[in-house]
């Protein structure tokens, strides 16, 4: 299994205090291993003799057209796990025609980010994830940074309104960057101090008049990342974000929470086809991306395996990371009778334990 030998060999290279950082969640950890476990729990039930010999796996998105409804998730500091960084990342994710969101905390600045991803294909897509900063000219000056580098849509996360509890981190003492790291993207920003681990600011004060702000500061589709609960995605609807991330964090913030998973139906039903939804948490393998796509995701994030895959191979690591779950999901699709994306429909997933 490509991705499990990539986490293996990242796990051998990493500093222990690295390789905790990335693997680790909030406090017990149960939200990190529901996030795989419930893919477990969902059986998929092909239908038969209605296939083709090519299938299209392809996916419109807010600001981009991709091969393959697979995206890389916003995760922090990559230059901590491989010396290419976010440039390795954005190359691979390019030439891959994944979409790659890069964000507030990467250890390159977002202007080099997109020069690497336009390196390595004319038309790459990517996108700039924040938090909704305490100071609005601080978000408007992130904002800015973004819409100049090329980014074509913008992620705001919104679980975040203190930052989780990493039993690993504490144990390890890992509350700053090595020197010579940085969040690059918080440089030089009115009133904030050069980027380390605890420079990126949270607010537990931050409410829809944010979002609101930020939607009047610029014309890029903006999603929320990180809604869990329904009335909050009819909400993110109604105040006129492009898309909806289903997302715990990869169980980083509230360990009480649901599978990232078991909450997509839900806020399916409450969006409807107004806007994308997507959904990040636990997904591993091409048949996690059919049955998310099967319960109505357009798309899915990868976090975890995309940093396993850089930090074992750099570039060639992100594109095989990518390729194969690629390969696997149209595979996926092939034996479920699927054409198209739209072909896995939410009566072909079952629970595995007989409960239909
Ligand atoms: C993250 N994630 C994250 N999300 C975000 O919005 N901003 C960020 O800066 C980060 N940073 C980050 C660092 C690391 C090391 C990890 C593992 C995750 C969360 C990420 O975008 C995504 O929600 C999860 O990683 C998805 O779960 P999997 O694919 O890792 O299981």
């Amino acid at each position: 299994m490509t991705l499990g030998r990539l986490h293996d060999e990242a796990r051998g290279i990493l500093d222990p205090a690295h390789y905790d950082y990335v693997a680790g969640g909030a406090d017990r950890e149960r939200v990190l291993a529901d996030n795989e476990r419930a893919f477990d729990r969902y059986a998929l039930l092909p239908r038969v003799l209605r296939g083709s010999e090519a299938r299209d796996t392809s996916v419109d998105l807010p600001g981009a057209r991709r091969a393959a409804p697979v995206i890389v998730a916003p995760t922090a500091f990559h230059r901590l796990v491989h010396p290419g960084g976010e440039r390795a990342t954005a190359r691979a994710a390019a030439a891959e025609g994944a979409v790659l969101v890069t964000g507030a905390a990467a250890t390159t600045a977002v202007a080099d980010v997109v020069a690497a991803a336009r390196e390595a294909a004319p038309d790459p897509a990517v996108w700039f994830q924040l938090y909704p900063h305490p100071r609005r000219e601080v978000t408007g000056a992130l904002v800015r940074r973004a819409e100049e580098a090329g980014c074509t849509a913008l992620v705001v996360t919104v679980d975040s309104p203190v930052f989780g509890r990493h039993a690993r981190d504490l144990r390890n003492g890992f509350t700053d960057l090595p020197p010579g790291h940085a969040a690059e993207n918080m440089r030089d920003l009115p009133g904030a101090p050069p980027g380390g681990l605890t420079d990126i600011p949270m607010s537990p004060a931050v409410s829809w008049r944010d979002i609101d702000e930020i939607l009047r500061m610029t014309a890029l589709p903006v999603l929320l990342k990180g809604v869990l609960h329904p009335q909050d995605a009819r909400l993110a609807v109604g105040h006129g974000t492009a898309g909806v991330i289903v997302s715990n964090h990869g169980g980083r913030q509230c360990d009480a929470v649901p599978a990232a998973v078991d909450c997509l139906p839900p806020v399916v039903d409450a969006v409807g086809d107004r806007v994308p939804v997507l959904l990040d948490g636990g997904i591993r393998r091409g048949s996690d991306v059919a049955v998310a796509r099967a319960l109505g995701a357009t798309a899915v994030g990868v976090g975890r395996p995309v940093v396993w895959g850089l930090a074992a191979e750099g570039e060639a690591g992100v594109r095989r990371v990518l390729a194969t779950l690629r390969e696997e999901y149209d595979h996926t699709l092939a034996l479920c009778g699927g054409r198209h994306n739209a072909d896995l429909t939410r009566d072909m997933v079952v629970r595995r334990d007989g409960t239909w």
